[in-house]
This record gives structure tokens, sequence and C-alpha cells, in this order.
């Protein structure tokens, strides 16, 4: 089947894309209002850019009436309005329930911290708090948003975030800074309502000795 996405509504565009692009990593970003407000909320739309500076991105796309969801509306740039700064969140398996209870939307002066019972701890080089629960944070200030279809309703925005402080709990890191997964237990989200664990691993080598590796649980070579 092939599928022209001028063909298709918004939403089977969305759904060919989530089911498509997985497992896709989780950001629990925290932000904060202008008046102080804390806000905390998942997005998959979610990966690393790069390390020299050490930069990461997330996406939170237009509403469905093509505003700003609140957690762009607090990270954007200070000249754009918002107050610059974000806190990236990694969701370990743990905290699969309160995660998504983060994506209620909530009214106004209501925060998702006292909903999904999380806990904020002040972030050390940014305002917004990071999650006590998370085995690995990323403090961020904002160098850039990109607006793919401004305005519109579920138009794509990447926010571009550098880091400037990265917290590990001492237990899931080693003196060669390689995280350890098992202590990270990180989901991932599929399509729909589905997640996925990282429970099962197999190791491979870069380049053409791929081909030849054997190692406990890959995968054959395609078409052998
Ligand atoms: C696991 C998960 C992943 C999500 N990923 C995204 C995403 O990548 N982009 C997005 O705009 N919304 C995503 N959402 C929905 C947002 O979390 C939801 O719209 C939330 O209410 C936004 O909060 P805010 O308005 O406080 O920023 C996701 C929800 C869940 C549960």
């Amino acid at each position: 089947m092939r599928l022209d996405p001028a063909s298709l509504t918004q939403e089977e565009r969305y759904k060919v894309m989530i089911g498509a692009i997985v497992p896709r990593p989780i950001a629990l970003v925290s932000t904060r209002a202008a008046d102080g407000r804390t806000n905390l909320a998942p997005f998959s739309f979610f990966a690393g850019v790069g390390s020299n500076p050490m930069t990461l991105l997330v996406c939170p796309a237009n509403t469905d009436t093509g505003g700003e969801k609140d957690t762009l509306r607090n990270a954007k740039p200070i000249a754009e309005g918002g107050t610059g700064e974000f806190v990236v969140n990694v969701v370990s398996h743990a905290m699969a329930r309160r995660m998504a209870a983060c994506a209620e939307t909530l009214p106004h002066g209501e925060s998702e911290f006292d909903l999904s019972g999380l806990t904020p701890v002040p972030s050390e080089r940014v305002a917004p708090p990071r999650v006590a629960e998370s085995v690995v944070s990323f403090e961020c200030v904002t160098r850039q948003v990109i607006r793919t279809n401004p305005g519109a309703p579920n138009g794509g925005n990447i926010l571009i975030g550098e880091v400037v402080l990265v917290h590990v709990r001492d237990d899931a890191i080693n003196d060669r800074r390689h995280i350890d997964p098992a202590a990270l237990d990180a989901i991932g989200r599929m399509g729909g309502f589905a997640y996925c664990t990282t429970r099962e691993r197999f190791t491979l080598p870069m380049g053409r000795t791929a081909l030849d590796a054997t190692s406990p649980g890959a995968p054959p070579v395609l078409g052998t």
C-alpha cells in the first residue's frame, strides 16, 4: 500500500507516524510559567540532537485549535514571551502510570505534580523543578523553536534545548559514563495507547562486521 499524506486526514497521518516510528523515548518535560506555576507533560516526539554542545529536542504540537500547549508557551525563548527553560525527565517503567496521568489537561492553576504524585525537586541551573523519581534529568536552556505550521491545528513545533546540567542517580552510571539500562529501565511509546519496555536487548558492532557477529539475542541477517 502507498499512502500519499495529501490524501490522508491529519488524524490518519498521525496514526501512521506513531505506529511506524517506534519505539519512541518519552520526555517528561517540566516547565515554569511566567507567574511561577509549574507544568509537567510527556512528549514522545523527543530526540537527542548533538553532543557539542549537548542538545536535545522535544516536539510539543499545536493544540486542536492551533494554540500552544503549556509546555511550549512556557519553554519558548524569553524574546518570544516564554521563560526559556525546561527540564527533560527520563521515564522509567515504575513511573509509567504517573507519567501518563500528566497528559491530562488541567484547569488553570492546577499542577500535574499534584495530580500524578510525582515529586518536584529544585533544579540547579534553571527555574523549572526536576522530577525526583526520574533516574536521569536534563536541565535545559531553550536555544530555538522551529514552527512547521504556526497557528495551524496540530502543527508541529521543534523545541531545541541546550543541556546545562545532567542529573543521574548514582547507581545508574559508572565512572566511564555508561548509563546502566537496567537501572534506567526506560519505557517507550508505541502506537495508540501502547508502550514497551527496554528489558530485551542485544548488541552488534557497527559496519560490515555486524553481518558476521554472533551475540545473544541478535537477529539473523535479513533473508537468511
Ligand atoms: C506518552 C505520551 C507521549 C506524548 N507525546 C506527545 C508529543 O510528542 N507531542 C505532543 O504535542 N503531545 C504529546 N502527548 C500529549 C501531551 O502530553 C498532552 O497534550 C499534554 O496535555 C500537553 O501538556 P501541556 O499543555 O501542559 O504542555 C503525549 C502524551 C503521552 C501520554
